[in-house]
């Protein structure tokens, strides 16, 4: 191999047929008289372009099967040109300077010798502290096993995207599976309900994961008064979009039911209907406690899923599955606002230092408001949160660019990779030559996990049933 030009932050290499090469692989530049090298990625794979050749292949074409007799080529340059038509050129980017004592550094503003240098393969496997004091097995990137840090996925804000049925969900479970055996207590949003059965393996036997999976008439009941005045008035305010004049009346309904220790949701109808107010705010009232009677999510004190109860189930490497599949729209709000809030109130009050949050196409319930909340203020309180998309373009450009980890699958659409390409932790060249065309299982890691350098891997199989197979007539 060698170098071939420098422009800005790319390197151009020449690779001889022989030589193997692939997109995404790295290579170090070498200059012995320096004792460093230069780091760099291949991003796209091209023909060298080299003066004759296309001559040379339209003659081959032309000629071919028309002549007769044997070729006479006595000083062998036939095949020395074949050579040079198959001789790629590598479109690189500069990732950064590896030291004598292997460390890397982010200084590019040097030049390797041309004639000197030796251009090797690099496995950057190795500056990912493999084998570090939490390794998470993610895949394999060149055959090559691929461990991560813990610590990297944890204090920020995950986002693994890609088309339908290329693998995301496959990873956010493994992702999952590890945090928890590591004590992180997990919540997740599963709208499929894929994440039920991650405590069995694939035939049967019962995993060291402590699963607990709830789902409307089956665990998730609350109780008005444990939830109390902020909660319930959020949902019926963002759930149920209740307006600011009849919020104003409901607090000072449920101010006064309180008081006389009647708080539930028939009591509250009653209340508002023989309430001094107008029809219309009556009739709003009335129509969402409705709603949330018919929810079947609020019951008596007896058995209601408290704050303590989530911490319980969550606290040294609990997983909470929060199942919304089949529910409508509505429902998955409600329950969304609510959590969000019960986990707001475990984390505000120090119970525990972090929530881990997965949350499967948030944008199917997720208010507006609470994208910016999430990475910005709840962050801060400790939930970290990854969200599982195959529709980027719901995910806000902020939150991209707050994004401290992208996973990146497959995706064949123009305006999806445009989406993707806004992302900070990458340029939008990388990201649009490294992710046309990676097959499915396999995707782009970018972010602290991999320090910023991205990488290709293949992600690992998992021994659990995983469910949310797509359902299929032929099989
Ligand atoms: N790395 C992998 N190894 C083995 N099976 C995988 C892997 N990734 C995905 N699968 C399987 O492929 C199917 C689709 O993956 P899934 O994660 O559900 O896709 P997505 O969430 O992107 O739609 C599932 O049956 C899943 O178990
Ligand atoms: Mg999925």
């Amino acid at each position: 191999m060698r170098i071939y030009r420098k422009e800005g932050d790319q390197v151009q290499l020449i690779a001889f047929p022989d030589e193997q090469i692939g997109k995404g692989d790295y290579f170090l530049i070498e200059d012995p008289s320096l004792s460093k090298g230069l780091l760099v990625q291949v991003i796209d794979l091209q023909y060298a372009n080299i003066p004759g050749v296309l001559e040379d292949i339209l003659r081959d074409v032309m000629t071919d099967g028309e002549l007769t007799g044997e070729d006479s080529d006595p000083l062998n340059i036939s095949s020395e040109v074949d050579a040079l038509k198959d001789t790629r050129l590598a479109l690189c980017k500069i990732r950064g300077t590896i030291n004598q004592e292997g460390g890397l550094t982010p200084s590019t503003s040097w030049l390797p010798s041309r004639t000197a240098s030796r251009i090797k393969p690099y496995r950057v496997g190795n500056l990912l502290v493999n084998g570090g004091k939490r390794p998470v097995k993610l895949g394999h990137t060149d055959g090559e096993s691929l461990q991560v840090d813990a610590s990297t996925l944890d204090g920020g804000l995950n986002i693994i995207t890609g088309r339908k049925g290329t693998g995301k969900s496959h990873l956010a479970k493994l992702l999952l599976i590890s945090m928890a055996s590591y004590g992180a207590p997990c919540v997740v949003l599963d709208v499929n309900g894929e994440y039920v059965n991650l405590h069995k393996s694939k035939d049967g036997r019962q995993q060291s994961i402590r699963l607990t999976v709830l789902a409307p008439r089956s665990g998730l009941n609350f109780a008005l008064s444990k939830l109390g005045l902020r909660t319930v008035s959020g949902v019926l305010a963002h759930a149920l979009d209740l307006p600011a004049t009849s919020s104003k009346v409901f607090t000072t309904i449920w101010r006064d039911l309180e008081a006389r220790g009647g708080l539930s949701l028939p009591e509250m109808i009653k209340a508002v209907q023989g309430w001094n107010c107008h029809d219309s705010v009556r009739e709003a009232l009335v129509s969402r406690l409705q709603v949330l009677l018919e929810s079947g999510l609020f019951s008596d004190e007896t058995n209601s899923l408290t704050e303590e109860k989530i911490m319980r189930l969550v606290e040294d490497g609990g997983i909470l599955v929060v199942n919304l599949k089949n529910q409508s729209q509505t429902v998955r709000r409600i329950l969304v606002e609510i959590f969000l809030g019960e986990l707001t109130k475990i984390l505000s009050s120090n119970w525990l230092k972090a929530i881990f949050l997965f949350a499967e196409e948030a944008h199917l319930y997720l208010r507006e408001t609470y994208w910016d909340d999430i990475v910005t203020r709840m962050r801060h309180i400790g939930l970290f949160t990854t969200f599982i998309t195959n529709q980027p373009d719901t995910v806000q450009e902020g939150i991209y660019r707050q994004a401290d980890n992208v996973f990146i699958f497959n995706f064949t659409n123009e305006h999806d990779l445009d989406t993707i390409g806004k992302v900070a932790k990458a340029d939008r060249e990388t990201i649009n030559y490294l992710v046309r065309g990676i097959p499915t299982r396999r995707c782009l890691l970018l972010g602290n996990v991999v320090r910023d350098l991205p990488l290709m891997v293949d992600v690992e199989a998992l021994d659990v049933r995983t469910m949310g197979e797509t359902r299929l007539f032929f099989s």
